[in-house]
């Protein structure tokens, strides 16, 4: 069944996803910088070329989302006030293989592993079973010799089904010509007057079908419902990411103070310190992250930052020292040293450079921002203001202190200073004291 081209996905995402208390809908809130139900369509792509995704609630929005980052995915609308529930959700939805899988679009976790086992061997329909200790909230697998007979949701249970521990994780793999004939016969007759597509099992069963179940790990098949959830899934999936990357050669000092994006990566050898944030889609190349720093969007290549170093979107870093309390923006710095206490947005600065502490590139007008370029070797002493836009030619000195709002031509020094006075005694006529303190 590793063959794409044998195997639909459906991911049902109309639901209203009430338990988030937001305005953002479910499946778009983000775990590790991607939303969830992006996790979901990558892994279904792993596993499929024909992918539909069910909408409804803020079907606009998501559809878009959805088209602007992807190709080739299929929608299907609900009519989720004449049929709500997750069998009204499949009624008119057409897929093009012989073999149908159902995800939900909140199950951020799954992985192309368990999808193909679930559509492993040929039974009529195979269905994701998780053992729980705590079986609350989901629908009650009720098995008999190895076959299941039928899913209960919890609450349409009797006493003792409430008290079976196998679980619907809500994952199936149906025969598509079975599923067809099924979901224009589910009804609603039940506690939550819902069209529930897992009565399509005991339709299955009823008829001698065959129903198996597939045992699954409870960590990738978590529906995610509430912000507590979201948590949660967020921390496994950091674990991953955190534990694939170790295992291709970066070091992290205390790994779980480390916040890494799922689309970030790392080449050579790089060191991550404790608290350490990378985020978007970051390249990080032989560099070294100390402590409490964060990356967003940029790119390091044989450079430190830190410790509370900021580089912001749109960066790159190649062979730099950036020191603590320094923030870059959508800068280029190659073979510079920015050590203390520095602005530096919209810039770009050369090879040998140096920025000393409390150097400030003032790229922002209160209308427009403008370009600060700093060529090779220049000196920037401490509390510069850059005023840009401007231009400092290379091997230029610019004195501490000065407010630099013109161009600096090759080879000058630029100083821009209010003359230093100094006035004789005037602490002690100030204060009314003699040299040694005496009224
Ligand atoms: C469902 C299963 C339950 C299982 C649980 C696992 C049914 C009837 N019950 O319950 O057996 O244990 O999942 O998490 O299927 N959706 C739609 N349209 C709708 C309703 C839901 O597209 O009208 C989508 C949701 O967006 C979500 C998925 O279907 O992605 C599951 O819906 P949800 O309401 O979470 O199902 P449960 O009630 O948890
Ligand atoms: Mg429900």
């Amino acid at each position: 069944m590793s063959n794409t081209n044998s195997l639909s996905v459906v991911i049902l995402a109309a639901g209203q996803g009430t338990r988030m208390k937001s305005t953002t809908p479910k499946v778009l809130h983000e775990i590790s910088g991607k939303s969830m139900l992006f996790h979901a369509i990558d892994a279904a792509q792993e596993v499929s070329n024909d992918i539909t995704v069910v909408l409804y609630h803020q079907a606009e929005r998501i559809q878009k989302e959805i088209e602007t980052h992807y190709e080739n995915i299929h929608f299907h609308m609900q009519d989720a006030k004449k049929y709500p529930g997750t069998g009204g959700a499949m009624k008119g939805v057409k897929t093009q293989n012989s073999r149908t899988l159902i995800l939900n679009g909140d199950m951020p976790l799954i992985t192309k592993d368990s999808l193909l086992a679930l559509t492993s061997g040929d039974a009529d329909i195979n269905m994701s079973v998780i053992q729980l200790e705590d079986p609350s909230g989901y629908g009650r697998v009720i098995i008999e010799h190895g076959q299941v007979k039928e899913i209960v949701e919890q609450k349409d249970c009797n006493k003792t089904q409430l008290l079976t521990k196998t679980v619907n994780a809500g994952i199936y793999s149906v025969n598509t010509a079975l599923l067809e004939c099924y979901i224009p016969q589910l009804n609603n007759n039940n506690a939550q007057a819902e069209y529930y597509l897992t009565d399509i099992v005991k339709m299955a069963v009823d008829e001698g079908k065959i129903v198996n179940p597939i045992y699954v790990q409870e960590e990738e098949f978590k529906g995610v419902n509430s912000k507590l959830d979201l948590a949660a899934a967020e921390e496994i999936m950091q674990r991953r990411i955190r534990t694939e990357w170790m295992k291709a050669g970066v070091t992290m000092r205390l790994p779980e103070t480390i916040y890494i994006d799922c689309r970030a990566k790392f080449e050579g050898e790089c060191i991550l310190e404790n608290g350490v944030s990378i985020q978007g889609a970051s390249t990080i190349r032989s560099s070294h992250i100390k402590a409490n720093s964060v990356v967003e969007s940029s790119t390091l290549e044989n450079s430190d930052l830190g410790p509370m170093g900021r580089v912001r979107p749109d960066s790159m870093l190649i062979d730099t020292h950036i020191g603590n309390f320094v923030e870059i923006k959508k800068s280029t710095l190659r073979g510079v040293k920015a050590g203390h206490l520095s602005y530096i947005g919209d810039a770009t600065v050369e090879e040998g450079s140096n920025i000393g502490a409390g150097v400030i590139t003032c790229n922002y007008d209160g209308k427009n921002k403008y370009k600060t370029i700093i060529g090779k070797n220049v000196f920037v002493g401490s509390d510069t203001q850059l005023v840009a836009p401007v231009t400092i030619e290379d091997d230029v000195m610019i004195a501490a202190g000065s407010t630099i709002n013109k161009n600096v031509e090759k080879g000058a020094l630029a100083i821009s200073r209010a003359p230093m006075k100094t006035i004789k005694n005037f602490f002690y006529k100030f204060f009314e004291i003699t040299k040694n303190g005496t009224k």
